[in-house]
């Protein structure tokens, strides 16, 4: 097993969920924490309790995901009951998640969820499906009073779940605003927003909100390139997790080489259930050790150049 220490953390591995599936009831959360993710990852929890998008919000293919969930969950207080409970089961790392937007509510929602010592607080500027609302990540300056807010809060380490630039200028002025908040983890990509599925043979529009964010093979690429300019230009400091796409240890060695130190798994967790981690986790350790590697530190941001 391929051990790591990140910014104090240890993590067991390189594999971990991605935030919002099967990761909001505690007994969905105490199967990560049976099975081989090197850390939990929980919904994404808001201040107050949501219902969600209308449904049919979920579709998934056999290698794709599309949702617009819109958020469903229980709200951060029953969020951190559910981390103490977990914490019982588990000293794996805990990333919890939150969508931190007002002042006052984020100090409440940040002090509760370090009251159940999580390692890390995420803060997801990423959602694509708050109806009608602008993604947090595209709006900079929202974004950096958001962040600037936090900074002000937490005590424990932060990582920033991020959209994806499909411009690297646009992603050049975000790493520009965010390294003054000194991000210890960056979790790239969410899921791109703004997707629509159709089935040709009903005609018909898979989800009921129409658009939602997109999960699957499609978005490796993208995924790939935004954590490379992140590794690029914050590698040395910020630990990244990278996201999207993964569906082998292929795709994670993939992730490692841009500039990823942990990967996430979201689609191909929803299809396969949480046998996926150890699956993975166990055929990229013998990659790894086929390419004489004897840790994963030796393989993160190792993609060559082309001569
Ligand atoms: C939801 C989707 C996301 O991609 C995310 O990061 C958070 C929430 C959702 O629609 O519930």
């Amino acid at each position: 097993m391929f051990n790591q220490k990140l910014q104090g953390i240890k993590f067991e591995g390189a594999i971990m969920n991605a935030s919002g599936v099967k990761d909001t009831e505690t007994n969905e959360l105490i199967k990560i924490a049976k099975s081989r993710s090197c850390a939990i990852v929980t919904k994404t929890a808001t201040y107050s309790p949501r219902e969600g998008n209308p449904k049919p919000r979920y579709y998934e293919g056999i290698d794709k995901t599309i949702n617009s969930m819109g958020l469903p969950n229980p709200g951060y207080a029953v969020m951190a009951e559910r981390i103490k409970a977990l914490k019982k089961q588990t000293n794996k790392p805990i990333f919890g998640s939150l969508r931190l937007i007002e002042k006052k509510e984020a100090y409440w929602m940040i002090k509760s969820y370090e009251q159940q010592n999580v390692e890390v607080i995420e803060v997801n500027l990423s959602t694509p499906n708050a109806l009608g609302k602008y993604q947090l990540c595209y709006d900079f300056e929202k974004c950096d009073e958001i962040l600037k807010n936090v900074r002000k809060i937490v005590k424990t380490p932060i990582a920033i779940k991020v959209s994806p630039f499909l411009d690297g200028m646009q992603q050049l002025d975000f790493i520009d605003m965010i390294k003054k908040y000194k991000p210890n983890f960056i979790v790239a990509v969410n899921s791109p927003g703004n997707a629509l599925m159709i089935d040709p043979h009903t005609k018909k529009i898979l989800l009921k909100p129409k658009w939602g964010g997109y999960g699957g093979r499609g978005i490796k690429p993208i995924a790939l390139g935004n954590i490379r300019r992140y590794y690029e230009e914050l590698g040395k400091k910020t630990t990244i997790v990278g996201c999207g796409g993964i569906f082998t240890e292929l795709d994670a060695f993939e992730h490692i080489l841009a500039g990823a130190s942990l990967v996430s798994i979201g689609s191909v967790f929803a299809i396969n259930g949480p046998k996926i981690f150890e699956e993975i986790e166990n055929r990229l350790e013998r990659t790894l050790k086929s390419l004489d590697y004897s840790s994963i530190s030796e393989a993160i941001g190792q993609a060559k150049e082309v001569e």
